[in-house]
């Protein structure tokens, strides 16, 4: 079977513009290409838009918030209206708050420190690390992994309802946290359903948008979560900022995430020689310390750019390239893709794979040192899910060179290719054409294992 190109479709857009489109890697069997970039799950390039916004405030910018001279001002205008930009983006209630974060991670660990005493967690085991381990104070139930959208909600609801049950008086609060696309199988998770179950049991709810905001339009309002957490450099805002975004509450009522300035309001020494703190009950009590204002004010700029873009022409092209994958793989046997809901379950640009008698570290070395393609071999933070669905032995690394997997053997790891907005279809083409290529006439180099990870043998 010949290799599909992509049918020119005039309704859906061409990628959006984004830095490294024109960069050139060398190839191990020689020559150069243009690098496709097709890790995107763990970070997208910035959106040229982005980087173009920047660099026009770059020389504006000053210190925030008590800053009295003119640049100062105009950076904490900057850095308020990022917030606001960021809150419409996600559509939030009046009176949710917009708290400026390092990333996804630190967001949920800072919804972690603010929960109230006696907060159970509910979490499936699918999620990724970052949703999976902030909540080690709490009382946390993992669930098991569903295999369709239904059996999620179903699976929450039993787990909620014994909880209901078992706490005969009321009960006390309780959260629930999921990701709205999963960062292995990409596979879009039942937002709406599992928030209205967790509210219908007295329960909260936390979205792990990581990789979801990046591909479709959040609402908090529509989908009625609690809290969204999302990052920047996954959302082709690459500057060290993310947000977490919700109910104010367990927010205010938390003791600082981090304890300095910027959070307090008033300090005073004590008689006895201590020191007496009253904090901010806005976002700033959790924004102690000088804010990431260039960070906060490239995500806004990446939000704008993604809703003028649009999402639903944004997703239709990129459900273009995900089927142009799968259809293109379709007939080789060897290669069998990772899913917890089916093949054909709706899904981001992200797709986990397994090629029979391959090394993962191995295969996405050749990707790369003999096409040029970078995508990514392992675990992706996400253990207990890639577990289950290679099975028990899954770990992160194998030895490069011999095969791990041969014919009904099970893998030891995956690869991940993932895209998005910024994708030429000449990227997915290409990977397409070196996933044949390879599993039919191998890899024309030879590779060793260093430090655990599989790079050419350059040594001869
Ligand atoms: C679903 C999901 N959640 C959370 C994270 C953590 O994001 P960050 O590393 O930006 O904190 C990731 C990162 O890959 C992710 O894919």
């Amino acid at each position: 079977m010949s290799v599909p190109t992509l049918a020119a479709d005039q309704s859906v857009r061409a990628p959006l513009p984004v830095l490294g489109r024109d960069v050139t890697v060398p190839l191990v069997t020689g020559g150069e290409v243009t690098y496709a970039a097709l890790d995107y799950a763990a970070s997208a390039p910035a959106l040229q838009r982005v980087w173009d916004d920047v660099a026009a405030y770059a020389p504006y910018y000053g210190s925030v918030h008590r800053g009295a001279g003119y640049l100062s001002q105009l950076s904490t205008d900057l850095f308020e209206n990022a917030r606001r930009t960021v809150a419409d983006f996600l559509d939030c209630r009046t009176g949710d708050q917009v708290v400026f974060t390092r990333s996804t991670t630190d967001s949920l660990n800072l919804l972690a420190a603010a929960l109230p005493d006696g907060c159970e967690v509910f979490v499936f085991e699918t999620e990724h690390h970052a949703s999976l381990l902030p909540w080690r104070d709490a009382r946390v139930t993992c669930l098991d992994a569903p295999r369709s959208p239904r059996q999620a909600v179903e699976i929450l609801e039993r787990a909620l309802a014994d909880r209901t049950a078992a706490v005969h008086e009321g009960h006390g609060p309780a959260l629930v946290c999921v990701t709205g696309a999963s960062n292995v199988t990409g596979e879009l998770w039942p937002v709406r359903e599992l928030a209205a179950a967790a509210h219908a049991h007295g329960a909260r709810i936390v979205l792990d948008a990581a990789q979801l905001a990046p591909h479709h339009a959040v609402s908090v309002t529509g989908l009625d979560v609690d809290w969204v957490a999302f990052s920047g450099h996954k959302l082709y805002a690459p500057f060290g900022s993310g947000v977490l975004a919700g109910r104010a509450d367990w927010l205010r009522e938390a003791e600082p995430y981090l304890a300095g300035g910027g959070a307090s309001r008033r300090v005073t020494r004590r008689e006895d020689g201590g020191v007496d703190v009253e904090w901010h009950d806005g976002a700033a009590r959790h924004e102690a310390g000088s804010p990431n204002v260039i960070g906060a004010y490239a995500i806004a700029s990446a939000c704008k750019a993604l809703t003028e873009a649009g999402f639903e022409a944004l997703a239709a092209r990129e459900e273009r390239l995900v089927r142009a994958v799968r259809e293109g793989l379709a007939d080789v046997s060897e290669v069998r893709f990772l899913s917890l809901f089916g093949d054909d379950a709706p899904r981001v640009g992200v797709l986990s794979f397994v090629v029979e008698g391959w090394n993962s570290s191995h295969f996405a070395a050749a990707l790369s040192a003999e096409y040029g393609i970078g995508v990514r071999d392992g675990l992706f933070c996400a253990h207990p899910l890639v577990r289950t669905l290679l099975g028990g032995d899954a770990r992160a690394q194998g030895e490069c060179g011999a095969p791990e997997a041969g014919p009904g053997e099970k893998s030891l790891n995956a690869i991940r290719v993932s895209f998005g907005a910024g994708t030429p279809d000449e990227h997915v083409e290409r990977f397409v054409r070196a996933v044949r290529e390879l599993v039919r006439d191998g890899a024309r180099w030879n590779y060793r294992t260093v430090d655990g990870r599989c790079v050419p043998d350059t040594s001869a």
